[in-house]
């Protein structure tokens, strides 16, 4: 019944060959979407949808760290009936700021705010124009606090949170059918860490309660798909309760906790 609901509708996701966007890109399959898959390659997701031969597949294999490629998918994708968009590509520059890559934290700017920015703006002038459609844009629980020594990677998430939550205030206000959903995951086990860190085979660790990714994935796509109020979507008890502290406990003692957090996690 929910698969007749969406058919012939289309989904993108960025950052569709692993991790998150993956993960999503399987969801969006078992929902009955066809779907625009977006990442530097895209190969894993052209397997992953032989086992829905219902549906369709288009690979894009863009850079969208390069503004033109972003126009490009938009392009590419004009005449399709997209009806959600997932901006989901992004990562991190980890170290003290004094010593981080300046060219890495600018390309980290292009994609994780300046892709994301175009895409929200574009699509939310389509699915308006056609009355119909939802951005998904993949936050983080870093858009909650400044982060010390992951200072640009928290500062950009800020700014998903920021610009998410604004735009879907406006488009409720004006009594839209569109929506911009902020989700914002905590941590989660993929290669982002090994990116973000410039490191090839870390070993993953975290403090904190990680929830397996296609579990988030399949909560938070539900969530977002459906929320009529809300702006953005916290999942998991663990994820809300580190949320509710970075409200209520004085900011000196999360940014010391953050502090510690990350300074300690390359050596881990
Ligand atoms: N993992 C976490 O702990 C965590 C927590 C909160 C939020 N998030 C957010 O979740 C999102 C997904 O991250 P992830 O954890 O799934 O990381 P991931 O496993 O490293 O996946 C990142 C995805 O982005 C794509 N990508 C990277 N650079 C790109 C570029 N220049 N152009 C197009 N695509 C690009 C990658 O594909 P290619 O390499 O093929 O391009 C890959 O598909 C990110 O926005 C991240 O900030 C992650």
């Amino acid at each position: 019944m929910a698969k007749q609901k969406i058919a012939n509708q289309w989904a993108i996701v960025t950052g569709a060959s692993k991790g998150l966007g993956y993960a999503y890109c399987q969801e969006l399959f078992e929902k009955g979407y066809h779907v625009i898959a977006v990442a530097r390659n895209c190969e894993s997701v052209e397997e992953l949808a032989k086992k829905y031969p219902n549906q369709k597949v288009k690979l894009l294999n863009l850079d969208l760290s390069k503004i033109a490629n972003v126009y490009q998918l938009a392009q590419e994708t004009k005449n399709e009936n997209v009806t959600c968009l997932i901006n989901n590509a992004g990562y991190g520059v980890w170290g003290y700021f004094k010593d981080s890559d300046l060219e890495q934290e600018l390309n980290m700017i292009d994609l994780d705010i300046k892709a994301l920015h175009i895409l929200t703006k574009l699509f939310v002038q389509r699915f308006s124009e056609n009355g119909v459609g939802r951005v998904i844009n993949v936050g983080s629980l870093a858009a909650f606090t400044p982060g010390p020594v992951f200072a640009s990677y928290y500062a950009a998430k800020a700014y998903v949170w920021s610009l998410g939550v604004a735009v879907n205030t406006e488009l409720k206000k004006t009594k839209s059918p569109v929506r911009v959903i902020t989700v914002c995951p905590g941590p989660l086990k993929t290669d982002f860490w090994n990116r973000s860190s410039n490191q090839s085979d870390a070993n993953y660790h975290s403090t904190v309660k990680v929830m397996s990714t296609q579990k988030y994935a399949h909560k938070s796509l539900n969530k977002a798909l459906k929320v009529k109020k809300k702006n953005y979507l916290i999942t998991g008890t663990t994820n809300k309760f580190v949320k509710k502290l970075t409200k209520y406990v004085p900011q000196s003692w999360v940014l010391t906790s953050v502090y510690n957090y990350q300074r300690k996690r390359k050596e881990k």
